[in-house]
């Protein structure tokens, strides 16, 4: 009897050591992206070492290998005949995650055509989605709310991490303040001030909007209202700009250094 007793409890031990360990397993974090020109693979590949998460790159059948102009061009005819890129199957197992950190290009203001792909594929059911991403201009919030929609059985996290390919190479920086403004990695950063309230912009500020915006490839229209604030790095604007009877928000940023160039980190349409 005595050793029927020592039998059972060593089985039940063993099941809720089993069940221990299957919940660490459930716990990992993947870092899953697509990437065709690279940035956004940058970011990825830093992600996974500050998180210390797994990493997967989407894979196409077919990949988008031609030029710019020519990725527009294929891109633009899959996205009006609705005829997707073919995904190769991914090679992770999901169900082992709980939070995925999911990363794409913007195309057409919102999440590229293979991220359309993936998620008609894969429901991401009970999954934590943190996403982030790289564009030319702007484009996080729009993909972010096409992700819930597309993906109600996953649990899209408010905030996101965006960045231009022109400044990839603040990536660290940037996402080191995400990752610890969001709790997803130990440390301390500088507290930032809120901007001041709007004012019309003044000629020295359109000059600043100016410097920062006009060599983009597109025209990002004219300044009307801003607002600043200092920072340690920094002096950072707001700006309240229309275009085409549109109105648009323009960040941009002036490091604290002699000559330093403005540069505008995202529009917010
Ligand atoms: C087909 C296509 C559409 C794009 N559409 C946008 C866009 O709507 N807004 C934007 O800011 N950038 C747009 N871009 C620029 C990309 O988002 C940007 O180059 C991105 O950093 C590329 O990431 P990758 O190097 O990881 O592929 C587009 C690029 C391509 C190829």
């Amino acid at each position: 009897m005595k050793h029927y007793f020592w039998t059972v409890m060593m089985a039940a031990l063993a099941f809720v050591c089993t069940a221990c360990g299957s919940k660490e397993v459930g716990n990992k974090q993947l870092v899953l992206y697509y990437s065709q020109t690279g940035a956004t693979k940058t970011v990825a590949e830093k992600l996974q070492q500050m998180v210390n998460a797994d990493i997967e790159a989407i894979e196409l059948e077919n990949p988008y290998t031609g030029t710019y102009a020519e990725t527009i061009q294929r891109a633009g005819e899959e996205r009006a005949s609705g005829n997707m890129p073919k995904l190769k199957p991914l090679k992770a197992d999901l169900s082992q995650y709980e939070t995925i950190y999911l990363g794409f290009p913007i195309w057409y203001g919102t999440y590229a055509l293979p991220i359309v792909s993936l998620v008609k594929e894969y429901d991401f059911e009970g999954k934590k989605i943190v996403t982030f991403c790289t564009f030319g201009s702007g484009g996080l919030e729009p993909a972010m709310e096409d992700l819930k929609k597309a993906l109600p059985k996953a649990e899209i996290a408010d905030h996101g991490f965006g960045i231009r390919n022109a400044r990839i190479e603040s990536t660290d920086k940037e996402l080191n303040r995400f990752l610890i403004d969001y709790g997803y990695m130990e440390g301390q950063v500088e507290a930032l001030p809120g901007y001041s309230e709007m004012q019309p912009v003044t000629e020295e500020e359109k000059m600043i909007f100016d410097a920062a915006c006009s060599d983009y490839q597109f025209p990002l229209g004219t300044p009307v209202l801003v607002g600043k604030r200092g920072t340690s790095e920094s002096v950072d604007y707001i700006y309240q700009v229309e275009s085409r009877g549109a109105t648009s928000t323009i960040y941009v940023t002036v490091a604290n250094e002699d000559g330093a160039k403005p540069e505008f980190t995202r529009v917010v349409k």
